[in-house]
């Protein structure tokens, strides 16, 4: 039987090739996406999730995450929550309520606190000092304070046909305390149905809840439309739509998977993802927008130095 998963960015690499021995040996794509996604808030190094995550504009690392089963579209959402090791987690565990599925902030605080999810402070040095060094930029050069927005989100099918997604973020760097993006919101950072296919969006989420772009996704995957044109369809109609309107569009892209295994991805800028399944090994792809198209190539081993170089690199 089938099974596959993918991932935005390259961040998830390690989360996916973990994810993939489960999967292998039978394990579910709820176990697969909780544990990738673990992976990603665990690592310091990746700043736009997790622990080492970049802070809002008070130097405060707040955190929003979501899990959804495609089975019973059993939904859990944290937004905004602080000082907890991993998010994704605690919105597993709201998944099985049936009321307060989705809590923000200090609510969210209080039941991870309270159904013993581990506490950690997250904000590493590194973070703290890219913080600092934002904050000299924005006054010397009269710089935007907002940057970065690189959500993990991992969409994957099982051989039993069970599909599921998580998404994870520390949002927008700089954001306004309080701030929360498209990435715990059901239907625009994320969904699924395993008896159609699941997506999960990465870029600017304040642009994403406006095209709900993960519902439409999978809406239109149901009409039995190949993922990878679904996934150019979504981002290249709404990036048009919001320029008619609005006269810009956000940085956006989406990774699709049907539940026949096959995906797609979509993207108006230069991203990365990550796919596998039982004939491919997990690898880090290369996509990017080229008119209405998305292209997408295998990473060099160049590539994939650079990135390695380029997160590690050390900070004045
Ligand atoms: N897409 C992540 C965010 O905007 O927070």
């Amino acid at each position: 039987m089938n099974w596959a998963i993918i991932a935005t960015w390259r961040m998830a690499l390690e989360g996916v090739s973990a994810a993939s021995e489960l999967l292998k040996s039978g394990g579910s794509a709820s176990d697969a996406v909780e544990t990738a996604v673990k992976m990603v808030e665990d690592y310091p190094l990746y700043k736009s999730v997790g622990y080492g995550g970049l802070p809002n504009e008070n130097c405060e690392v707040e955190l929003d995450a979501a899990f959804m089963d495609g089975d019973t579209f059993s939904i859990g959402a944290v937004g905004g929550i602080k000082d907890f090791k991993n998010p994704v987690s605690i919105a597993r565990k709201l998944s099985l309520e049936r009321f307060n599925i989705f809590l923000v902030g200090n609510g969210a605080e209080e039941y991870a606190h309270k159904n013993g999810f581990e506490r950690k402070n997250m904000l590493t040095d590194r973070a703290k000092r890219i913080y600092e060094k934002r904050i000299e930029e924005i006054k010397n050069k009269n710089l935007s304070p907002y940057d970065g927005h690189d959500t993990v989100g991992i969409v994957c099918l099982d051989i039993n046909k069970h599909m599921a997604v998580a998404t994870s973020t520390s949002g927008l760097f700089m954001k306004k305390r309080g701030r929360v993006g498209d990435s715990p919101i059901p239907g625009s950072g994320f969904y699924v149905d395993s008896l159609i296919g699941g997506a999960a969006a990465t870029g600017l989420g304040e642009d994403i809840m406006k095209g709900c772009l993960s519902y439409e996704a999978v809406r239109l995957m149901e009409n039995d439309i190949h993922p990878q044109d679904v996934a150019e369809k979504v981002i290249y109609e709404f990036s048009s739509k919001l320029i008619k309107k609005r006269g810009k569009a956000g940085a956006m892209s989406i990774v699709c998977l049907n539940n026949k295994g096959e995906w797609g991805v979509g993207t108006n800028v230069e991203f990365s993802f990550i796919f596998a399944n039982e004939k491919i090994e997990p690898k880090v792809y290369l996509a990017y927008p080229k008119g209405s198209s998305t292209i997408y190539t295998e990473a060099t081993k160049e590539w994939l130095d650079s990135y390695l170089k380029r997160i590690s690199a050390p900070l004045d």
